[in-house]
């Protein structure tokens, strides 16, 4: 029997009905449309499909769609401001952290939910909290400068005063 299920995603209150057994990447990618957020080995063992649940860096691949009731979610669509591109996004362009990208939202998703806790991260605690993350192509030591890049451009923005 279907359950209701009441979210918000990228600042979008949703409403749906689905099977309980239903796993959070299944209602991102196929009732809301946002295939950025990539499904993979469907067991845990990737990270490819990481998004941010209240904060917090989840595998939407091993989390029942239901956990997310009531909570906010975040996606790789919800990081560019328009067309401006979140300094995530511009780090990891600009540090050629990415060759396929089929890593790459999830790896954008846990850099932000890191950043967002730590905005000045050592080296190490960049790696802690990607570790898990596999990349067939890049190589982890550009992701790593790219959000080591990415630290530093948001704390440029907010010296500014930007938004985040
Ligand atoms: S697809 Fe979720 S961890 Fe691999
Ligand atoms: S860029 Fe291809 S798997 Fe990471």
């Amino acid at each position: 029997m279907k359950k209701e299920l009441k979210f918000v995603v990228n600042g979008q209150t949703y409403d749906l009905w689905i099977e309980p057994k239903t796993v959070l990447v299944q209602v991102l990618r196929d009732e809301l449309g946002l295939k950025g957020t990539k499904r993979s080995c469907d067991s845990g063992s990737c990270c490819a499909c990481t998004v941010l649940l209240n904060g917090k860096a989840v595998k939407s691949c091993s989390i029942l769609a239901l956990q997310a009731n009531g909570k906010e979610i975040l996606t790789v669509e919800g990081l560019a401001n328009g067309t401006q591109l979140h300094p995530i996004q511009e780090a990891f362009l600009d540090n050629w952290a990415f060759q396929c990208g089929f890593c790459t939202s999830g790896q954008m998703m846990a850099a932000k939910g890191l950043l967002d806790e730590n905005p000045d991260p050592a080296r190490e605690e960049i790696q802690l909290a990607m570790d898990g993350h596999l990349c067939r192509c890049t190589g982890y030591n550009m992701i790593n400068e790219a959000i080591q890049d990415a630290a530093k451009r948001l704390q440029t923005q907010e010296e500014q005063g930007g938004a985040k």
